[in-house]
């Protein structure tokens, strides 16, 4: 996020335009949390995790009281135009925001989780999966030595992304996700043969699969072969931090860009994202509501090279 901050800055500012950094999102709208954002403000954090402006979940601004006074205290200090970084949640607010207001609107996506329609990557997908795939290869180790099963619990409320890639870039045996429904009978039929148990499976679990996470499955497959040794790890908010790719920064580079261009060309109530290595305007309301599946050709291929 800090190299989508940085890029909106610098563009704005080779623009002659004036950037107010809002810190801690909608919350900082009400709560004017307002701070002048120049060029050299944004030096030396292209390469660091989190985000400078801070962030925090904001009740008030779901009200019609929370949003008035958030549009007064931006009209008192004269912002044109907002650039939102995030995921639904801030997109569905921008998007109710600017029918109550006609203060510009534009989104870029951010979430580690990959799972916003209308782009094909968002900021911190390709950071947390080089995480997870660090972190996989260390328990692969251990799992070959010992010749036991491993669940992987990676991040993905609803998503599968982070799994599906970090399980083919980890020649995993098998993933879980919830955007299928048979992985678990795979595996099953898999262990069954009996040969599968003579070495070591890794498993990724994305945390919202339907299956319940990773210690459900452990529960159940140590019932099922008492005499395979399993192992449980939840990789956790560690996938969330850490010095971003180079994938992420260029990617945050281009939409921190584009979300400034947008608005130049009064765009609003629109996020921007990046669709076959090209940027490109999605409505709030489209990238809120449509939904972006995972690559089923990858699937295929994960289930073909674990086989
Ligand atoms: O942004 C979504 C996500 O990364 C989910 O995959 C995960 O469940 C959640 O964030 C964790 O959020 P929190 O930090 O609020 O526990």
């Amino acid at each position: 996020m800090n190299a989508a901050i940085r890029a909106v800055v610098r563009t704005a500012v080779y623009n002659k335009l004036e950037v107010i950094g809002i810190r801690e999102g909608y919350k900082g709208m009400i709560d004017k949390l307002f701070t002048p954002l120049w060029s050299h403000d944004v030096s030396d954090i292209i390469q660091r995790g989190g985000t400078i402006l801070k962030t925090a979940r904001c009740k008030e601004f779901k009200t019609p009281e929370g949003r008035k006074t958030a549009y007064d205290n931006l009209r008192e200090i004269n912002i044109d135009g907002v650039v939102v970084i995030g995921g639904d949640g801030s997109f569905t607010g921008a998007r109710i925001f600017n029918e109550e207001y006609e203060i510009p609107f534009v989104g870029i996506p951010g979430t580690i989780d990959n799972d916003i329609y209308g782009t094909d990557y968002t900021i911190g997908y390709d950071t947390a999966l080089n995480t997870v795939v660090e972190a996989v290869d260390k328990i692969r180790d251990t799992a070959s030595a010992h010749t036991r099963m491993f669940f992987v619990e990676v991040m993905g409320a609803e998503a599968g992304f982070i799994a599906l890639r970090s399980g083919i870039a980890t020649g995993a045996e098998a993933i879980i996700i919830p955007e299928t429904r048979n992985e678990v009978d795979k595996l099953s039929k898999l262990l069954d043969g009996g040969t599968r148990r003579n070495a070591s499976n890794l498993v990724i679990v994305a945390e919202g699969d339907e299956e319940g996470g990773a210690y459900a499955l452990a529960e159940r497959y140590n019932k099922l072969y008492p005499d395979y040794e399993i192992r449980i790890t939840v990789l956790g908010h560690l996938q969330r931090g850490g010095s971003p790719s180079a994938f992420d920064r260029v990617t945050a580079s281009r939409l921190g860009y584009a979300a400034v261009e947008a608005l130049m060309d009064d765009q609003k109530c629109v996020m921007v994202g990046i669709q076959n290595n090209k940027v490109s305007l999605t409505p709030f309301r489209k990238a809120v509501k449509l939904h972006k599946d995972v690559n089923r050709d990858l699937l295929y291929i994960q289930e073909v090279l674990s086989s």
